[in-house]
């Protein structure tokens, strides 16, 4: 089956990260193909029909009871998703990370056996997902890459589904994240920069 759709809306999500990255403000959101007849029905539970392209196991970071899993690379790379968590992170997570959550080495951090993905309390990685982060400037990265926050963007109830997506995803086994938890960090946050 083509993997059109994803691959347009990788293209798109590329030149996404590239204008984020180069701190300019996107003008344009990335998009997926058109739901419906184009894109292959999955089965029931969140498994994959797809079996198209290969994939790396990505590597474990801090976590030894990650098993790699290539299902949802294969089923991202297909065009199929598990529901709109799987499309919000192919549009705006996936130009940095890969579909198989993997990243690239030094430059972004594998998100498959991620332990602040992983960790049983989401809060870590709800706020990452709405303030975004900095690595700091090293040797290896002189550039200190960033990755932007999405506060401004998704909604309590996207970040949730999104978090819950990368939360089981590539092997990854985590609980998911309700709406309340993403509502109450949002909260905190706002809160917390009121002071400034
Ligand atoms: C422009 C590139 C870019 C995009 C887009 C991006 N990230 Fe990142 N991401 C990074 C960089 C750079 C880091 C390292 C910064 C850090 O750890 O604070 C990172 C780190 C992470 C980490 C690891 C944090 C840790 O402590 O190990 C996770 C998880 C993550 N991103 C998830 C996401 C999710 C989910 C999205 C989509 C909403 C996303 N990223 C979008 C560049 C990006």
């Amino acid at each position: 089956m083509p993997p059109a759709p994803f691959a347009a809306a990788a293209v798109a999500t590329v030149a996404l990260a590239a204008a984020v990255c180069l701190g300019a403000a996107p003008t344009t959101t990335p998009v997926l193909g058109p739901k419906g007849e184009d894109r292959p029905q999955q089965i029931e539970g969140g498994r994959y029909l797809a079996d198209a392209g290969k994939t790396l196991a990505p590597a474990p970071q801090g976590v030894s009871s990650y098993v790699a899993d290539p299902a949802t690379a294969r089923a991202l790379r297909a065009g199929v998703n598990d529901g709109r968590g799987a499309e919000l992170y192919v549009d705006n997570c996936a130009a940095c990370h890969r579909s198989d959550g993997a990243g690239y080495e030094r430059v972004f951090p594998s998100i498959a056996g991620n332990a602040r993905v992983l960790a049983s309390d989401p809060s870590s990685v709800i706020r990452l997902i709405l303030l975004g982060g900095r690595l700091p400037a090293t040797s290896a990265a002189p550039s200190g890459l960033a990755m932007p926050g999405f506060a401004w963007r998704l909604s309590d109830r996207e970040v949730a589904l999104l978090g819950t997506f990368i939360r089981n995803s590539w092997g990854n086994h985590a609980p998911a994240i309700g709406i309340q938890d993403v509502s109450r960090i949002r909260r905190d946050i706002e809160r917390t920069a009121a002071h400034f």
